[in-house]
Parts: structure tokens; C-alpha cells; sequence
């Protein structure tokens, strides 16, 4: 099994160009599925979740090119409303494509969601609110049934919780629907604004995205369009983590200073410089990292759950005790048994997590147990002093692009092992 074979302490330095956001292409390329043109997404990480998704589009009969950053999506053939059982279960965000799936066939049979083990990850507001548009939706033997037996039409949809991925389905059914769909209490993430504006670019008329309303007028159908990927905020938070951990200067480019606001905060209490320009943002740590007193993961524009733990494996360098709140996931810290063999001091109850720091880390061999965890466990690994081997890296493929390299660009010693 491939690792990641890290010699710390390392001192970055240096400029490295951050990918395009995996939370946003996933859903993007869903969307695709509602084109009867073709679609070009430039910018899109080039991810094992990424590829799953684009063997998900070829499954379903779509013609999809692939060329670096850029994959172009013919979608005006689909074939089949199936998606694979082993393509469902080798990613969380599978069921994002219902949504599509439905609006463009009217039917659907999917398996359960995989994915991360982030506590049990219910699709309950998904099903509600399709089910609300008019799709019958049967759960049998661990597969879904969907049909919609005259199209989908508009509704009134309150989420009782802004998730991101029940926003999306909705964004993703009621684009071609018959009438208005109104959707209450919606998710924040840039994520959504980038779906709605990729939809509206293909003829959609999406009004709100990015505030608590969003009002969705359903249109006959969607051309296609040519769409740069937003850049990918939480892949920007761990490379920063990176750098304060170990006290190095560098530089962030292809960045989007406004989506990372609630973390520009967070390092600026630990003591770090931040410099931000229009795409890029240069951070320079301080002498010692001073304690973040209290991390609350909240939805967007709450501080990111997805980066709690980078910043965890940053708060084991800080003077002083840290305290992270951990309020979207059950369990999202698995990281810590991991970060606790490297010598770190935390003690997790129930949703909070408390970091004594500073601690001297000691490399040792860890296991990454799902993506932004395992990315916790590199950033631990660059401050720790002698060898560590993190195993388990596909959870870290499917959301960073070639992590040694771009680490191995700032400077670190971190090599890929077969
Ligand atoms: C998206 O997941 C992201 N994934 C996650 O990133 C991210 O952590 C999460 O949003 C929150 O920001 C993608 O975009 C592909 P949610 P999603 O629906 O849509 C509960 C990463 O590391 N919930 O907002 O699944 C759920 O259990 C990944 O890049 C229900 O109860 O997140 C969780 O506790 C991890 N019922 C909370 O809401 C539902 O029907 C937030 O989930 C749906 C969700």
C-alpha cells in the first residue's frame, strides 16, 4: 500500500498554487448530467473522488475528456439512471447526483453513500425535500428506488439543517423542474454559489444562492457552459497549518482570500502575519504560535469542520491550551489516536477536543483513517523531529492533489513510498 514517508522537523518556504476545490467539482460535475451541450470545467483537482465521478458520468452514457485540469462532459446521451454499487460506496458524495440523475431521466437507482467515517452520514433532509418535488423514493435492500412518475415539480423546502449536500440535490432537481422551488435555511459554502453559477451559466434560474434563500425557477432544459472551478479553501487552510506548524514563511496563490474568512482569524490569534492579496495570501509565523482558545466548527461562514484537523496538528506546536468544538460530524476525531503516537497531548470528550502545546513531536508510523484527518497527520508529521510514515494515504488522494509534491515544493522532506 502506498504511504508517505516524511523526515522532520522541516522548514518550508517558498510559494506553492492551490487546487481546485474537490467540494465544488464533485457537484459540478453532477450538474453536468442536466446539459444537453457540452460542459468544460477547467480547474478541476485532479483527485481520485474526481475520477470516480467522471466513471459515474460514463456509466450513465455521458462522453467525458479528461486532460489535466480540464475535463469536458458531453451529457447529451445518457443512457442508463444506474449508478454502479462500487462507484456509489467509494465515495460520500455519490449521492450527490440524485438530484441530476432525477431531473434530467425522472428515475434513479443508487446504492447507499460511502465515503469517509465521519459518524453516521445520514441522507434523511436529501430524501425529504426530493420526495417534497414529487419523487417516490423506495429504500430497498440498501439501494434507492427513485421515480418520478410526472417530472419534478417546484416546492417549499425548509432544511432543518443548511446541509451542503441536500442544497445541492435541490439546486440539482429543481433547475429543469415544473414551477418554483423555494428552498429555506440553505447552506452558505462557496461551494453552492459555484453550482448555481455553473447552472445559471447553462440557462438555470437560480436567485439567492450563498444566503438562507434560495429561489430556484425551474427552465425546460440546460445548455451547456465553460466553468472555472473555485479554489479549494480547505486545501489553502491545511497548507497554511503546514506552514505555522513549523514555523515557515510561504505563500498561497490561486486562492480566494474571502472564502477562507473565517480562518484568517484563527491563524492571526496564533500569532501569524497574514499578507492577502486578490488571489494569493503570505503568511509569516511568530516567534512562538500562541494557543487558539476556542474552535467551533459551524457551517459556512462558521469556521470549516473540514478543517478542524489541520489545524489541530497546528495547535499541538502553540504555547498554551487550544479547545476545539467539533458540531457538524459525531466523530471527527479520529485523528487524535493518531496525532497522540506522534506525542502530542489531547483529550477529547464527547464533541470537544483540549490541546496542551507546545508538545515535541516524535515521528513514528500513523494510519490515516479518513481524508482531512490523514492531511492532520502530514502537517503533524512536518513538525515532528526524526521519521513518520503515514499509511492509509488514499484517504488523503481523495481530496489533495499529489500532496508530496506540493509540500515537496514548499521544501518538506516527503516522499511517496509504492
Ligand atoms: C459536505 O458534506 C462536504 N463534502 C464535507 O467535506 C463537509 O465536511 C460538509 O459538507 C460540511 O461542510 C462534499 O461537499 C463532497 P452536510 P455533506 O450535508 O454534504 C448531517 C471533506 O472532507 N446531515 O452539510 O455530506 C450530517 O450527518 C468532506 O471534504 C443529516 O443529518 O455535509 C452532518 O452531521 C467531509 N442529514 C451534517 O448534517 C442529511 O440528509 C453536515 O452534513 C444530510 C446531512
Amino acid at each position: 500500500m502506498p504511504r508517505l514517508k516524511i523526515a522532520g522537523p522541516c522548514r518550508l518556504q517558498g510559494e506553492v498554487s492551490v487546487q481546485g476545490a474537490k467540494n465544488s467539482a464533485l457537484p459540478l460535475l453532477a450538474a453536468s448530467i442536466l446539459c444537453r451541450e457540452e460542459c468544460i470545467l477547467h480547474n478541476c483537482p485532479q483527485l481520485s473522488d474526481v475520477r470516480i465521478s467522471t466513471e459515474i458520468l460514463r456509466k450513465l452514457g455521458c462522453r467525458v475528456l479528461s486532460e489535466r485540469d480540464t475535463i469536458c462532459i458531453d451529457a447529451r446521451e445518457i443512457s442508463s439512471f444506474q449508478i454502479p454499487d462500487d462507484l456509489m460506496r467509494e465515495m460520500r458524495s455519490s449521492i450527490i447526483f440524485l438530484g441530476a440523475i432525477l431531473g434530467r431521466t425522472g428515475c434513479a437507482v443508487l446504492g447507499f453513500p460511502g465515503g469517509c467515517e465521519l459518524g453516521p452520514r445520514p441522507i434523511d433532509l436529501h430524501l425529504e425535500a426530493l420526495r417534497k418535488m414529487g419523487a417516490s423514493i423506495v429504500e430497498d435492500h440498501g439501494r434507492l428506488l427513485c421515480e418520478t412518475p410526472t417530472g419534478l415539480h417546484g416546492a417549499h423546502i425548509a432544511l432543518s439543517f443548511p446541509s451542503v449536500g441536500a442544497t445541492e440535490n435541490v439546486l440539482l432537481a429543481a433547475s429543469c423542474a415544473k414551477g418554483t422551488t423555494l428552498l429555506e435555511n440553505a447552506a452558505h459554502e462557496p461551494e453552492i454559489c459555484d453550482l448555481a453559477d455553473f447552472l445559471n451559466s447553462c440557462g438555470a434560474n437560480i436567485r439567492g444562492a450563498g444566503g438562507s434563500t434560495i429561489e430556484i425557477e425551474g427552465v425546460e432544459q440546460l445548455g451547456g457552459c465553460e466553468h472555472w472551478v473555485i479554489p479549494d479553501r480547505i486545501a489553502a487552510a491545511t497548507f497554511l497549518a503546514a506552514g505555522a506548524a513549523t514555523y515557515s514563511t510561504i505563500t498561497l496563490r490561486d486562492i480566494n482570500p474571502q472564502h477562507l474568512a473565517p480562518i484568517w482569524p484563527v491563524f492571526e490569534e496564533a500569532g501569524c502575519d497574514l499578507t492577502l492579496f486578490r488571489d494569493a495570501a503570505v503568511l509569516v509565523p511568530p516567534k512562538k504560535l500562541h494557543r487558539i482558545k476556542h474552535i467551533r466548527t459551524m457551517p459556512y461562514p462558521g469556521f470549516p469542520t473540514d478543517a478542524q484537523a489541520p489545524l489541530m496538528a497546528m495547535t499541538t506546536q502553540c504555547q498554551g491550551t487550544s479547545m476545539f468544538v467539533e458540531n457538524i460530524f459525531e466523530s471527527r476525531y479520529k485523528h487524535v489516536g493518531e496525532l497522540l503516537r506522534l506525542g502530542a497531548h489531547i483529550r477529547v470528550d464527547g464533541r470537544v477536543a483540549v490541546v496542551e502545546g507546545p508538545s515535541k513531536l516524535s515521528g513514528t508510523t500513523v494510519e490515516a483513517a479518513d481524508l482531512r484527518g490523514g492531511a492532520a497527520l502530514v502537517v503533524a508529521g512536518l513538525a515532528a523531529f526524526g521519521e513518520t510514515i503515514v499509511e492509509e494515504i488514499h484517504h488523503i488522494d481523495r481530496g489533495y492533489e499529489a500532496i508530496e509534491r506540493t509540500l515537496g515544493d514548499l521544501g518538506a522532506q516527503i516522499r511517496r513510498l509504492p
